[in-house]
């Protein structure tokens, strides 16, 4: 088989690679590991940035965004015993939309195959061949058999644990950055009418919390645990008075319970691999950088390495230039540097760090004061949420 792009891996990146590309005349295949109804289904992600929504629009993607996805003017702050809106949209002219990240990649899954695209489910033994020249290929197993993608790019878009990353060129001029926090995220899907008109982000001394949404009739629910906790040491019980004590304060406003059906723990980590590109093979998303998701900037920064990338091969193959291409790296991490810098602000600020002196946790009280309290703190935060950066 050859192709212009081969792209592995069917998440955001990889589906809305191929997807504008294909816009643009220029040919891609997506290999995949897991099967179309895994990914379907799979929870992850649910916050997209106007500039995330922005691109599913323009590119023909966004009705189901528009008329299922929630569209979120604010977001809340709960400290002290108290709650604080952040205007978004008055601080920054722009908005989000609550709309979970397997709708986006049903849309794009479903606008690739409409228009004959090919994505190859269910690959295994995925290996990346001639990177360093201009004629790579990517061998793999599919429905019993071996086949070859000759391709004239390769895209990385395989996650965190994806075979993209070790299969680049000149690994010992790769830098890696990391930090794993000493928690994770609890999460819940319940089944119940939303708590709150808007997400609400709480700093309490049991530890974090976060309400959001995934449809009028399903609640997505977190809060801060150990990382190396189990799912079965927590009855529905727990879980609820765990999160009472932690989201409700004196004004009467309380969490809706529900059924709880679907509960996990998710670890915590900022990483950035760098460079993104090595001859022929350019990484997108999760496979060169994680960020916690404390400020639901995982996808929107797949899409922003995906931007970059689209563009980059338009030059390319339009006007035969590879400026854009041979600068990916770089534009590239000027956005996911400040996002990985968000992040971990967020993350910093929200969470109870059991290794805290008294004074840090003043600290983090201080902060928390200083962003409700003064426009420009607020706006700041409002601004890198909303992704205007
Ligand atoms: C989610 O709805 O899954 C979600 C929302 C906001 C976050 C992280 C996750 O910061």
């Amino acid at each position: 088989m050859h192709t212009q792009v081969a792209i592995i891996g069917a998440g955001p990146a990889g589906l809305l690679l191929s997807h504008l590309l294909h816009l643009q005349g220029i040919e891609s295949v997506v290999i995949e590991s897991r099967s179309r109804d895994d990914i379907e289904a799979t929870i992850r992600a649910g916050v997209l940035e106007q500039g995330t929504m922005d691109i599913l629009n323009e590119s023909g993607v966004g009705e189901r965004m528009r008329t299922i996805g929630a569209l979120h003017h604010g977001v809340e702050l709960s400290f002290d015993g108290k709650r604080h809106r952040i205007d978004l949209t008055e601080l920054t002219g722009k908005a989000i939309t609550v709309y979970p990240q397997h709708e986006v990649i049903k849309d794009l899954v479903a606008a690739r195959l409409a228009a004959q695209g090919q994505i190859l489910f269910e690959v295994s033994g995925v290996a990346l061949h001639g990177v360093e020249t201009d004629k790579p290929s990517v061998t793999f197993i599919h429905r019993g058999e071996e086949a070859r993608i000759d391709a004239d790019f390769i895209i990385g878009a395989d996650g965190y644990h994806g075979v993209s990353r070790a299969s680049m060129p000149g690994q010992e001029q790769r830098r890696d950055f990391q930090r794993i926090y000493p928690f994770g995220w609890f999460g819940i899907l319940v089944e119940s009418s939303p708590s709150s008109d808007e997400l609400i982000y709480a700093q309490h001394d049991r530890g974090f919390a976060l309400v959001s949404t995934r449809s009028p009739t399903v609640q997505r629910l977190y809060f801060q645990c150990d990382p190396k906790d189990h799912v079965d040491n927590w009855s529905d019980d727990r879980i609820w008075s765990e999160l009472h004590a932690r989201l409700e304060n004196n004004d009467g406003w309380k969490v809706n319970e529900g059924r709880i059906f679907q509960k996990g723990i998710i670890a915590m980590r900022s990483f950035v691999s760098t460079p993104m590109q090595a001859g022929r093979l350019f990484l997108a998303g999760d496979s060169a950088h994680i960020v916690p998701p404390t400020g639901a900037k995982g996808m929107n920064l797949a899409v922003g390495d995906v931007k970059l990338l689209a563009r980059g091969f338009e030059q390319f193959y339009k006007q035969g230039r590879d400026a854009l291409l041979a600068g990916y790296t770089d534009d590239a991490l000027r956005r996911i540097w400040r996002a990985e810098y968000f992040s971990w602000t967020m993350t910093r600020l929200l969470h109870t760090f059991a290794d805290a002196t008294p004074f840090e946790r003043e600290m983090q009280r201080a902060e928390l004061a200083n962003i409700v309290s003064s426009r420009a703190m607020a706006t700041a935060l409002a601004e890198n949420y909303v992704g205007d950066f």
